[in-house]
């Protein structure tokens, strides 16, 4: 395994220039707050357009558009379990969520993709739990995955950024 391979890096994901940018999304995939605004407002109305015809997306599933205004070529929608104490199957379906993203980057043979904290804003998983999910199953994919050249974990706050160095021990 590639060490150089995952990257923590302190900006907005929209400014990023990689193949595909991950967004934290809900099913009904037509926007929101958090980071989901901030891919829209960013990657302007071409992408809404784009995300009405898709019919939504389950939790735990990823769907792919182009990233119109972004720099990145991508953006790859998955839709985070809202936490709920924790037995409602919530890390289960955070995992999904990067599984299901590494397949469309399989599909697409992307090489370099970023993540920010999927459910840890408004859907309140833990952070510390939630690193330590995102990490183990981007180890996992990595080891199918030989294009893949780098993945980015956006550490929009200190407490995560701390919540992936931590996981990454
Ligand atoms: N770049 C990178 N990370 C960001 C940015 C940004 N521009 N903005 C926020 N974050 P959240 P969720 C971080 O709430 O918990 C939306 O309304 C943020 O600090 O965006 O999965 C959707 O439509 C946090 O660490 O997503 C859904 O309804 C992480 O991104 C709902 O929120 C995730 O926070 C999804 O909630």
């Amino acid at each position: 395994m590639k060490k150089e391979l995952i990257k923590l890096v302190e900006t907005d994901i929209t400014t990023l220039a990689v193949d595909a940018i991950v967004n934290a999304a809900n099913s009904s995939l037509l926007g929101g707050g958090g980071v989901d605004g901030a891919i829209h407002r960013a990657a302007g109305p071409e992408l809404l357009a784009e995300c009405r015809t898709l019919d939504g997306c389950p939790t735990g599933e990823a769907k792919i558009t182009k990233g119109y205004r972004l720099p990145a070529r991508f953006v790859i929608h998955t839709v985070g379990p809202i936490w709920r104490g924790g037995k409602h199957e919530e890390p289960q379906l955070l995992a999904a969520c990067y599984r299901s993203t590494f397949k469309i980057v399989q599909a697409r043979h992307l090489e370099t993709i970023a993540f920010p904290a999927i459910s840890t804003g408004a859907y309140g998983f833990p952070g510390k739990e939630a690193a330590r999910i995102a990490v183990r199953e981007t180890l996992m994919a990595a080891e199918q995955l030989p294009f893949l050249q780098q993945v980015i974990f956006v550490c929009f706050n200190p407490d995560t950024r701390e919540a992936y160095e931590e996981a990454l021990q």
